[in-house]
């Protein structure tokens, strides 16, 4: 049998989810919103794309989520974007009621799902989810380390004129202005970075990577990145449909790693058919440690304010 992906929120965002999950062929979809006819025409559409690629895949609109039933996955991206000027966090209050009220009728219609969380504050908002689902912390997943992690080796292959494919890097803790690119466990074919770019050099790109969801914005104007946000997000389907134990940075809910306690925050995790299979810890330094640190207690301020 197909598996089934529910994408809750058809924006940009979960739209471009659709269109990646059905360029892989990985599941059936069903696009949920609560604007009528918008997830119907961008499923339609969609669907109509199928004859071209050559894929075997349904793709549903509807504005009930009786349409998500029995969903393998739900991708939960419904909540406002950011404006030019607004931080994630000035979302908060906003998207955590439309996360409350989407997690309930999620978790109803598909009890054994696997939840992706990619509404912002990320951290907080997949805490707020994980909360509320009262599902096991290996079914629900926050996405921005594969995203943050992206742009980061976007901006180091373009720097050393690399393929993207040679450079392995990867971002730790909350999805925010404090993330925690790692320059000591990041390479170009096995090589650490730090063997071919000056220090300024690896600061510039790290600020840049912190500030790559705000470089998007100011951009565009009228909202944030889906692009990459929807790559990064089926990276992480794909791991988990395929039972792939693919090692990616997720936000996870952490129990003691890393000194932290109750709280969601981006960490290496290998994904396979049970989400999150492992939260794997590293051994970091004095400053890598303060600076995850430092990123908690941000995540952990934000969910203080919502009570979580
Ligand atoms: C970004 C937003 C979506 O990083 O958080 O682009």
């Amino acid at each position: 049998m197909r598996k089934k992906v529910s994408i809750v929120g058809a924006g940009n965002v979960g739209a471009t989810c659709a269109h990646w999950i059905a360029a892989k062929e990985l599941a059936d979809i069903v696009l949920v919103d609560l604007v009528e006819g918008v997830p119907q025409g961008k499923a339609l559409d969609l669907l109509e794309a199928m004859p071209i690629e050559k894929r075997d895949v349904k793709v549903v609109g509807s504005n009930d989520y009786s349409a998500t039933a029995n969903s393998d996955i739900v991708i939960i991206t419904a909540g406002i974007p950011r404006k030019p000027g607004m931080s994630r966090d000035d979302l908060l209050q906003t998207n955590y009621k439309i996360m409350s009220d989407v997690v309930g009728k999620v978790v109803a219609a598909s009890p054994n799902s696997i939840l992706i969380i990619v509404s912002n504050p990320l951290d907080a908002m997949a805490q707020a989810a994980f909360k509320q689902a009262k599902f096991p912390r290996e079914r629900v997943i926050g996405m921005a380390g594969v995203l943050d992690s992206a742009r980061y080796r976007t901006f180091i292959a373009e720097e050393l004129n690399v393929s993207v494919e040679n450079v392995s890097a990867f971002v730790l803790g909350g999805h925010g202005d404090t993330m925690v690119p790692l320059p000591r466990y990041s390479t170009v074919s096995g090589v650490p970075i730090t063997e071919f770019m000056s220090k300024e050099t690896i600061d510039a790109i790290v600020q840049r990577t912190r500030d790559g969801g705000a470089e998007i914005v100011k951009h565009l104007k009228t909202g944030s990145a889906y692009y990459a946000p929807s790559a990064a997000t089926v990276e992480m389907v794909e791991a988990i449909l395929k039972d792939k134990k693919k090692i990616l940075p997720c936000a996870a809910y952490l129990q003691g790693e890393y000194g932290i306690d109750g709280l969601c925050v981006g960490v290496l995790c290998k994904l396979g058919a049970r989400g999150i299979e492992q939260v794997i810890e590293l051994k970091l330094n004095e400053e890598e440690t303060a600076g995850l640190k430092k990123s908690a207690a941000a995540v952990k301020e934000l969910c203080a304010v919502i009570g979580i």
